[in-house]
């Protein structure tokens, strides 16, 4: 064995998976197979969650918060995404051997932000070095799009388009960097109910509303303040459809976008299906201004910026 080397299994394998923000979220008609069809730009925010992989006989996961993140919600079973991550890629590559996972969360739970998907994420990324599978991207990107929409993008990071499911991903040109202040809500909300939600309302006012595409699409307009690195332009140009939805069941979310828009925020939106609240902000030093501004209105914000890069070890 040359220096440096070690057998598969026997060291701990620590990664690093970021949080997102859906800058823009189009959402068409609902399919046969029960999800939507999406046009979505995410960005991934400087909001990590650790994943560390020790090899184990069975299957088990523990969960810590950074301190600032309530854990209490989080299945510590079967039912967690990381676990079904590390189980589907054992079964996929015939591994027999377990894993033990521990999670360190800074992604606020249930809160729109795509924590449990970078769970999963880091959790293939940490496993496949653990056992080493030496899985290929595009096999990650596959096992990744199985366990949820929004996994592929956790592994790959930056900023990207996804349409489809949301996990066809092309990567965006961007340039410097985008300061946001996250506003995390102390209940989570359903992604399945938010949805649900959207469906009713445009049912009901079908009359009202422009019709809803088949393939929606991410504005121009996006992709062109994300290749300047304009704040401004792109404060102009976020959406997201399940705002509206979002806002239905909690009609305080709009209370904090208002707060933010007064704190100094260039622009604000429910982050993917909320309740997290994304502000949008200058640069930096207005990022913590908004985020003091609004402690003092008694509102708990974190500052983050995008992009950054997707499940990594480190
Ligand atoms: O794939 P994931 O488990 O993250 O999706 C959670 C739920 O969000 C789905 O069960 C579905 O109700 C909704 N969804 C959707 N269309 C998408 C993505 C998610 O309807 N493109």
């Amino acid at each position: 064995m040359s220096i440096g080397a070690y057998e598969p299994g026997t060291v701990p394998v620590r990664v690093r998976a970021a949080g997102k923000v859906n800058i823009h979220l189009g959402v068409g008609e609902l399919q046969d197979d029960g999800y939507h069809e999406l046009a979505t730009a995410f960005q991934a925010l400087s909001l990590y969650e650790e994943v560390t992989a020790t090899a184990a006989e069975d299957f088990s996961l523990t969960v810590e918060s950074d301190g600032f993140i309530d854990v209490t919600d989080v299945p510590v079973d079967d039912s967690n995404l990381a676990l079904r991550a590390a189980r589907l890629l054992a079964q996929s590559t015939g591994v027999t051997s377990g894993v033990h996972l521990h999670i360190r969360k800074g992604v606020p739970v249930a809160g729109g932000m795509g924590g449990g998907s970078a769970d999963a994420a880091a959790a293939l990324v940490a496993c496949d070095a653990l056992w080493d599978t030496r899985q290929s991207s595009a096999q990650l990107h596959e096992l990744a799009a199985r366990l949820g929409a929004d996994v592929p993008f956790a592994l790959l990071g930056g900023t990207a388009i996804g349409t489809g499911r949301g996990d066809e991903l092309t990567p965006a040109l961007t340039q410097g960097r985008f300061d946001w202040v996250l506003v995390p809500s102390e209940v989570g909300m359903s992604t399945p109910q938010v949805y649900g939600v959207l469906d009713e309302i445009r049912i009901r006012h079908r009359a009202d509303l422009p019709v809803v595409p088949l393939r929606p699409r991410v504005d121009d307009e996006v992709l062109h303040a994300l290749r300047a690195g304009d704040s401004r332009r792109l404060a102009e140009a976020l959406g997201n459809d399940l705002q509206v939805a979002a806002l239905s069941l909690r009609p305080d979310l709009a209370d904090t976008i208002d707060a933010g828009l007064r704190a100094g925020a260039l622009a604000g939106i429910v982050s993917g299906s909320g309740p997290t609240i994304a502000l949008l902000c200058a640069d930096a030093t207005a990022a913590l201004a908004v985020r003091d501004e609004l402690a003092a209105a008694g509102y708990v914000g974190v500052h983050a910026h995008g992009p950054v890069p997707g499940a990594r070890i480190v």
